[in-house]
């Protein structure tokens, strides 16, 4: 039997959730809500079967609905979210997940005493090439990672209602806790107001996670568009470009040896070591319809997604925590995950 789901939100990324459900035999991409009647004009040009409302009320009074996605500003994710789930709904979240802490914590507390799966769309943890990340970090292939520096740069897309750091980084913060294993103890976040007055546009985030560290640099001010995350391990490193087709993961047979003994830093000499670099082949499908799926399948087996509500939930603590560094500028903020 097919899984009825809404997608409430089509704007920028709504309608993207919608053409991969659509395309998904297991589903029936039923109902499309947006309070924008253009929004919906516009998805029902292109899916003439697919019902529209600009009443969310109508979606979670529809027992037919299964599943709801909510893909609205992030402020508006959480009381869609709990109207659903209270109506015994399955809920797929865009990230972040809510806009407080408080309010992840109590969407995971209604989707146990529901019954019901709440996911969060963490794209990147179903992509070819993080997976791959985390097959080879988790064979020991890199050593012990000792370092990760991530880049997310273009020009816009400028959000209303959220900074940089809650915009772009969810994507760097959700490959670093699935694909390389690390814990961050504490965030240290500069933002940099450079467009607007009072929302951060440019931001350094700095994450300590005990025997390694984290970077992540998000701007939505910067002449070139980068998607790139390097990790620094003790045997070898590892680049993830996502813009690279033909080389998306490339492994570098490089290091640093340090010496065994020294006195004195003149005689501290570092041999420096330039190996052979190797490009995976990766079997690439498109991440947000491997996403859509997984979401059905958990529906349908009763399993735990991936990127579950527990996963949004560490992700929202670590944007507060970002936050709150940034009102201090850029003092160390403990995190607790
Ligand atoms: N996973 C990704 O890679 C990715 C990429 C882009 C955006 N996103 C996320 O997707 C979400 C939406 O972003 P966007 O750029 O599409 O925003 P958007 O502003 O372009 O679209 C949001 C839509 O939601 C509608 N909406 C708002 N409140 C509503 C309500 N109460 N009921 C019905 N409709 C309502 C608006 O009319 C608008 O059409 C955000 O959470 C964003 O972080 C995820």
């Amino acid at each position: 039997m097919s899984i009825r789901v809404a997608v409430v939100g089509a704007g920028y990324w709504g309608p993207n959730l919608i053409r991969n459900f659509n395309q998904i035999p297991t589903c029936d991409m039923a109902v499309c809500c947006d309070l924008d009647e253009r929004r919906l004009k516009h998805i029902k040009s292109l899916y003439p079967h697919i019902q529209v409302t600009t009443n969310f009320d109508d979606v979670v009074a529809d027992k037919s609905i299964d599943a709801v996605a909510v893909c609205t500003h992030v402020s508006a994710h959480y009381p869609l979210a709990k109207k659903a789930l209270e109506a015994g709904k399955h809920v797929l979240v865009e990230k972040p997940f809510t806009a407080k802490v408080d309010e992840a914590e109590e969407l995971v507390e209604l989707s146990k005493k529901n019954g019901c799966i709440v996911m969060v769309d963490h794209t990147f943890e179903y992509t070819a090439g993080v997976n791959k990340m985390k097959e080879i970090i988790e064979n020991g292939l890199l050593g012990d990672v000792l370092y990760v520096h991530c880049a997310r740069l273009n020009l816009g897309i400028f959000q209303r209602d959220i900074n940089v750091v809650w915009d772009l980084a969810p994507h760097d913060l959700s490959v670093i806790l699935y694909a390389t294993g690390l814990k961050p103890k504490s965030i240290r976040t500069i933002g940099m107001r450079l467009m607007h007055p009072k929302v951060e546009d440019v931001a350094i985030v700095t994450l300590n996670c005990g025997s390694a560290s984290a970077v992540i640099h998000v701007s939505w001010v910067d002449p070139l568009k980068v998607r790139r995350v390097s990790v620094v391990g003790t045997r070898q490193m590892l680049v993830y470009d996502d813009l690279d087709p033909m080389a998306k993961i490339q492994i570098y047979d490089k290091g640093v040896e340090k010496p065994p003994h020294y006195d004195t830093f003149g005689e501290f000499l570092c041999s420096y070591r330039y190996g052979d670099i190797h490009l995976p082949r990766l079997q690439e499908s498109e991440p947000l319809s491997v996403m859509c799926k997984h979401f059905l399948e958990c529906i349908e087996n009763g399993t735990s997604p991936r990127s579950d509500g527990e996963s949004g939930l560490r992700m929202v603590r670590l944007l507060e925590a970002s936050d709150r560094s940034i009102a201090q500028n850029g003092a160390e903020v403990p995190v607790s995950l």
